[in-house]
């Protein structure tokens, strides 16, 4: 959530800047802005999108080589000019990510500073202007040690622009160390093309960042070494490639995005799964007799499914799944013989990264179910897997979701391992796995068409149901999501069993209904469901493998060789279809309006 950039070096800043920006603004698109130097500052914010940043650019264009970026998503004011960032207060520039909780109380102690903005930011600017006198680090220390909140920041003094402050606590922040010259950037796919050197921040580091080089200080204004690490992701994973959205890109790069989750993990030919990451011997996995699944939206739903099939697997283990932003409020009791699956595409959503912290200090093992390597998740796991799915640029999560479950099935297939279970019960899943890739891309190149075109006849729909079944309930749930968050569309998912208790007094010609029905023991239960809703005259889409013939307005019937799998398949054309129901309402399908990748507010 928001974005930040900072530059020093040869190049002209204003384009480094904005281009990082722009590589940035899924993180939040209301405002953006930047300031550069050159004996004085040229400050350029502007209401909206990196574009329109862009144009303020082209009539102050500077060759500055130093200067910082901001892309917001407002949490204390709304999205204006005055309230864009870079902040300024007297000699200072500041550009922040995060909330800064006790603001109140620091601001009635800043009394001589005149507040041009209603944000939580320029408080923290100001306070470091109280401090500063010549030197700029010190004075953000200070400032930091009154902070409670989180906080990724970068600050310029005026008066000394040849040196960017910047530190963190629970707002990443990463600095790109290149050849003659260094980034800033909260997000390292604003880095690419630049270097692939970076120093990830850790909570509670201040860094100094000179042409001469880069100095690290706790909060304690003690010396810290940096470690320079690798960073993983090419640039051409965060272009569109040709695609009209990243959206369509990332759903349509899902048969190699989970071939890269499942490869060196899987191995058809000896049935066995290995993930190295988890850290945990078949006598560690034999122990564990309860498993806590947390995440938040889409990774929620991951898990939610995923809970399905490990329970599926291994008959000793109870699979609770929570909600981060909830969790934390339930008291809830972990048994010691746990681990906690820590699902996260983006590794910095602000409430499972708070729920992972909480579940560690009960002295339960975390395992990240992460996406961006080197995120703050996944570097305070106990262990985990990272999903390699790549770069996931569009705001709606699509190609995470299928990795993250495949993974949590990993994870059940390797504890049934630990427990000698049949190898014939576990051949089903370890064989699907290997095949899943390869049906998807079939779905994709020959039902892509036809599930556009259906998308475009119920575009026009205001409300929608979503229901399945067993392992086709938290596919429903997640379809709902998909649908109404890139296309506004008032969409909800249900277990199908409790239509009767509540959501079939919905049914009207207002609503379409989208019944997920896998072709599994579940089926006759899903069609009696259906004929309850076709009897009132509902919109009814059915998407199934099955060949039973269905008494529904619209059938997407997809071929597959799956069988225990086929929800993750029919999860598939919940994408597309949202994703065209999306293009035909003409919405911005990459950003839609309200959100941000990545929320690390909570
Ligand atoms: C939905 C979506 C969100 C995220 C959620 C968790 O399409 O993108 O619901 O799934 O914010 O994000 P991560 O996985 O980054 O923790």
């Amino acid at each position: 959530m928001c974005g930040i950039v900072g530059y020093i070096g040869k190049g002209r800043a204003q384009s480094v800047l904005t281009s990082g920006l722009a590589r940035l603004e899924y993180r939040g698109y209301d405002s953006a802005g930047i300031v550069t130097f050159n004996g004085r500052a040229t400050l350029l914010r502007a209401k909206g999108k990196v574009a329109d940043l862009n144009k303020l650019v082209k009539s102050s264009a500077t060759s500055d080589s130093v200067g910082i970026g901001h892309t917001r998503w407002a949490t204390h004011g709304e999205p204006s000019v005055k309230n864009a960032h870079p902040h300024r207060a007297g000699r200072i520039y500041m550009v922040h990510n995060g909330i800064i909780e006790n603001y109140k109380e620091l601001k009635s102690r800043l009394k001589n500073h005149k507040f041009a903005s209603e944000t939580d930011s320029e408080v923290l600017a100001a306070l470091i202007d109280s401090f500063y006198k010549d030197d700029l680090t010190e004075a953000v220390i200070k400032a930091l040690q009154l902070v409670d909140g989180t906080y990724g920041i970068a600050v310029v003094a005026t008066d000394n622009p040849e040196k960017i402050v910047v530190a963190r606590n629970g707002s990443p922040l990463i600095i790109g160390v290149g050849k003659d010259e260094t980034l800033v950037a909260s997000d390292a796919s604003a880095l690419l093309g630049y270097t692939d050197r970076a120093i990830y921040l850790n909570d509670g580091e201040i860094a100094a960042i000179t042409r001469d080089g880069i100095a690290l200080r706790n909060l304690q204004n003690e010396p810290v070494d940096a470690e320079i690490e690798k960073i993983e992701a090419d640039l051409a994973q965060i272009q569109k490639q040709g695609y009209a959205h990243f959206l369509l890109k990332e759903i349509s790069e899902q048969p190699k995005t989970l071939a890269e989750t499942l490869r060196g993990r899987v191995d058809v030919r000896n049935e066995r799964v290995v993930l190295g990451g988890i850290n945990m011997t078949p006598s560690q996995l034999r122990g564990i007799k309860h498993i806590t699944i947390v995440g938040c939206g889409t990774a929620y739903y991951a898990g939610l499914l995923a809970s399905y099939y490990i329970e599926q697997l291994v008959e000793d283990v109870t699979v609770n799944v929570v909600i981060a932003s909830e969790f934390r409020y339930k008291s809830s009791y972990i048994p010691h013989d746990s681990v906690a699956l820590i699902v996260s595409q983006s590794g910095e959503t602000a409430d499972t990264l708070a729920c992972m912290r909480e579940i560690q200090s009960r002295g339960v093992k975390c395992l990240g179910i992460i996406n961006s390597v080197g995120s703050t998740i996944a570097r305070e796991a106990d262990g985990g897997v990272y999903i390699h799915a790549g770069p996931e640029i569009s705001v709606a999560s699509t190609k995470a979701f299928t990795s993250q479950t495949s993974a949590m099935l990993m994870f059940g297939i390797m504890l049934a391992q630990s427990r000698s279970i049949n190898p014939r019960d576990v051949r089903p899943f370890i064989q699907e796995l290997s095949i899943l890739p390869s049906e998807i891309g079939k779905l994709i190149k020959n039902q892509s068409k036809a599930i556009a075109a259906i998308a475009k006849k119920y575009s026009s729909f205001d409300h929608a149901i979503y229901l399945g079944r067993g392992t086709a309930y938290p596919v429903a749930l997640e379809g709902a999501l998909k649908l109404k968050e890139i296309s506004y569309v008032d969409a909800n998912g249900y277990p199908a069993g409790e239509l009767k208790h509540g959501p079939i007094a919905l049914v009207d010609d207002r609503f379409f209904e989208v019944f997920v029905i896998p072709d599994d023991e579940l089926l006759e239960k899903m069609v009696s469901n259906l004929q309850e809703v076709e009897a009132r005259s509902g919109h009814i889409i059915a998407i199934t493998n099955s060949s039973k013939k269905l008494a529904a307005e619209t059938v997407i019937k997809v071929p597959t060789k799956l069988k225990v799998l086929t929800p993750i398949l029919l999860n598939v054309v919940q994408q597309l279809f949202a994703y065209h129901i999306a293009v035909a309402r003409g919405n911005d399908v990459d950003q839609p309006r309200n959100l941000a990748k990545s929320v690390t507010v909570e």
